[in-house]
């Protein structure tokens, strides 16, 4: 028997959400078949041009694969193939849903044996290994689907949210972010009325998307804590906002810890004036860049 999955893109963070909210987009996605195999263990073989480490414990999808394993039978196997359509360090979720997509997999030859709060948990292993941190908000949508609220990692505590139609422009411009060193810039303390602020636009934003309210959502998607750290590593960051929401945006922010910048528009034809904007920008910044648009 041989599963194949679809595991897809994601944006963590999304703006105010640092580390608690984030969501899963159509498109792009991953491609994998898992099968078991004789020997005990795990196989990695990668079929695409990203040269992975096929190593398990060096590999983010065996990282979560090797949790998982702990608590199967020691003399199981798997075989593991792995196409990757999302490209490593963009900022939309690429270790995520290598990690995530292999242990919904593995999960799905096992007969559905672990829920999905024990694959959130297994695959966080694989985001140990891409940025040292355990981190939920790229894994937790990509199991889910949708928006998901990581109310709390330690219970995990996943709630997921239901939005109105959204569409998503992201732009992918040619520079390496590393989340390690995106996390490492960032101030251990904030002020309290930087806090109040945030999580004001949090409950407004959370609020939003259940009403159903565009409005709401548009005046919450500010972040006055990591943005105004990290926007620093990205050029262009600060057009790409102002003239997206001049094109009719809601807004958006930095896609993860970067370098990606997405924007949400409630319509198609809104998005499509965003990506046309984003590549205005990008050309003229002279920085090579990808755009896409997808929906939530
Ligand atoms: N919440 C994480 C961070 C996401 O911003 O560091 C990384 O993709």
């Amino acid at each position: 028997q041989i599963i194949h999955i679809e595991a897809p893109a994601t944006v963590a963070n999304m703006v105010c959400g640092f580390d608690i909210l984030g969501f899963a987009v159509k498109a792009p996605y991953d491609e994998m078949n898992i099968r078991f195999r004789d020997e005990p263990g795990i196989l990695i073989v990668n079929e695409d041009e990203y040269n992975l480490p096929t190593d398990p414990e060096k590999n983010v999808a065996g990282a979560a694969l090797l949790a998982m394993m702990q608590e199967l039978d020691p003399a199981t196997g798997f075989e593991l193939r792995i196409r990757k359509h999302i490209k490593p360090g963009s900022g939309v979720g690429s270790s995520a849903a290598s990690s995530a997509g292999a242990v919904v997999a593995a999960n799905r030859l096992l007969g559905n044996r672990f829920s999905r709060e024990d694959l959130v948990r297994f695959a966080m292993n694989g985001e140990k290994v891409a940025s040292g941190v355990k981190h939920a908000d790229n894994i937790a949508p990509c199991i889910y689907g949708g928006i998901t609220l990581i109310r709390s990692i330690h219970p995990l505590d996943i709630i997921t949210i239901t939005p109105p139609p959204l569409h998503v422009t992201i732009v992918h411009p040619q520079i390496e972010v590393r989340t390690a060193d995106a996390r490492s810039i960032l101030k251990k303390q904030v002020q309290l009325k930087d806090a109040i602020r945030q999580w004001g636009n949090i409950g407004g934003l959370v609020a939003g998307l259940l009403k159903q309210d565009y409005e709401l959502i548009s005046r919450s998607l500010e972040d006055v804590l990591i943005e105004p750290v990290r926007s620093i590593l990205i050029p262009g960051f600060d057009e790409v906002k102002r003239r997206s929401k001049a094109a009719g945006a809601l807004g958006g922010g930095i896609s993860g810890s970067g370098p990606s910048v997405f924007m949400l528009s409630k319509d198609e034809p809104t998005a499509q004036l965003v990506a046309e904007e984003m590549k205005a920008i990008y050309r003229s910044l002279g920085l090579d860049h990808h755009v896409y648009m997808t929906t939530i």
